[in-house]
């Protein structure tokens, strides 16, 4: 049991047109003290209605009921009431779904069956982020001042550049990609800022796969066009995935990866800063010079390990290579993926590397193979599970802090100061992610 954040209970609502699943769902439910059912419905009108009525935090919606479906009765409540969350539950996890159901509003998918742990702490996660969603409501803006040339004064605020993110491992088969297009979907809900994946990995790159991107548009194809590539072509070349999420695909042949010289990287990257908040790369375990290009032009360097000797000996390597490069410690943070029970705990870990861990992200082997299966990444269709959990913590301790209202109103230069990436910024805080062992 766990109590909600402002220690109120979730008021959730059950439709689902089979009373057996409507009683499970409730027995599922009962001994958790912060969730009360208030209230069932057998078919999505029905639910629509009940939801008008009841005003509860969450409606746990089945997608298949006779009459209107699941996902016509999410989008009505979400129109209705956007403070209504919709947690949408299928025995069917196909892409289309999850898309149609993500567009309807809803803000979890989850696959029967499920046990009343992933039942209630997605319960418990999509209310918390409704809190903070309500919180984060902007005040009503101040009416415009009249156009008097006392006012006319305004400081323009210097562009923010995008922020890259490049994850990397020096030992292969961590995990890099999984984290990569993990963080770049939960960077982008936790944001809803405009968010790019690039896969760097030249040779080998899988992020396609992954987001089951069925492509023929590369990296290769910006090469081939000459020139310094520009929005109009860098558009036409990006794929767009379901959630919003742009990606850079990697060339189709492993051949093709000598095309990519640095100053190529380095043009595309710049240009990408310019497009996007957020700029997420994932990268090959090669030590080349467009992998160091990526590393320079980076704000944050998240070294991939597990609890492996191996990893670990490999991950001490590369703290040695950039302290080389002369990187500030803090531009590269340590996370430590498939973390379970068989691993040292943190702590003596930390002592064996002699550099601190940021985080530690749990093991999932289900729902990191469901997810490979699909083609869609585990944050998206189980926000709840504990894989998740940690990548949305990672979200949020790398994301940018909101500008200052007062830098915007002091003077330009302030502005522009606090615009500005900082390189050798601290991480935020340390062990924020999924709990230390
Ligand atoms: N937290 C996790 N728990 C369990 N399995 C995981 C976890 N993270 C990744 N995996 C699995 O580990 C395998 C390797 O993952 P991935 O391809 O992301 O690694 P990589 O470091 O990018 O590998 P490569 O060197 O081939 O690019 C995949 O089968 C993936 O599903
Ligand atoms: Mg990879």
């Amino acid at each position: 049991m766990s109590v909600s954040r402002d220690n109120k209970k979730i008021r959730v609502l059950i439709v689902d047109d089979i009373q057996e699943t409507r009683d499970n769902l409730k027995k599922l439910l009962y001994f958790e003290d912060d969730i009360e059912i208030i209230g069932t419905a057998s078919n999505g009108r029905e639910g629509v209605e009940q939801a008008t009525a009841l005003r509860p935090d969450i409606v746990l919606m089945d997608i298949n009921m006779p009459g209107m479906d699941g996902i016509q009765a999410s989008e009505l409540i979400s129109q209705q009431d956007p403070n209504i969350q919709v947690v949408m539950m299928s025995v069917q996890g196909e892409a289309d779904y999850l898309r149609r159901s993500m567009l309807a509003g809803a803000r979890e998918f989850l696959i029967k069956p499920f046990s009343s742990e992933e039942l209630a702490n997605s319960l418990r996660r999509v209310y918390q982020l409704a809190l903070t969603r309500r919180v984060a409501m902007p005040a009503p803006a101040p009416l415009a001042p009249p156009p008097d040339a006392e006012y006319i004064q305004y400081i323009p605020r210097k562009p923010q550049v995008g922020k890259i993110i490049a994850l990397y491992s020096p030992k292969g088969g961590v995990g890099v990609s999984t984290l990569a297009v993990n963080l770049a979907l939960a960077l982008q809900s936790e944001t809803r800022a405009r968010v790019a994946i690039v896969d760097a990995n030249l040779q080998f790159g899988d992020v396609g796969v992954l987001l089951n991107l069925p492509t023929s548009r590369t990296i290769a194809d910006v090469i081939e066009a000459k020139g310094d590539p520009d929005e109009v072509l860098m558009n036409g070349i990006l794929v767009t995935h379901s959630s919003g999420v742009k990606i850079l695909v990697a060339p189709p042949q492993p051949e093709m990866a000598e095309l990519v010289t640095p100053d190529h990287l380095r043009a595309i990257l710049e240009l990408l800063q310019k497009m996007f908040d957020y700029i997420v790369v994932d990268t090959g375990k090669a030590l080349n010079d467009p992998l160091l290009t990526v590393f320079d032009l980076a704000e944050q360097i998240v070294l991939v390990a597990t609890g492996e000797m191996s990893a670990l000996k490999d991950a001490k390597l590369f703290f040695e290579v950039t302290q080389k490069l002369e990187y500030p410690p803090a531009k590269t943070m340590l996370i430590l993926n498939r973390h379970d029970k068989s691993n040292l705990n943190a702590r003596d870990l930390e002592a064996i590397i002699k550099h601190p861990i940021t985080g530690l992200v749990p093991r999932d082997d289900k729902a990191t193979a469901l997810a490979l299966t699909r083609g869609i990444p585990v944050v998206l269709t189980q926000r709840g599970i504990p894989f998740s959990q940690a990548l949305f913590s990672m979200a949020r301790m790398l994301k940018r802090e909101p500008i200052p209202a007062e830098a915007s109103s002091s003077n330009a230069k302030n502005a522009a100061a606090a615009a500005l990436p900082t390189k050798t910024a601290k991480p935020k805080k340390r062990f924020a992610l999924f709990g230390r062992s």
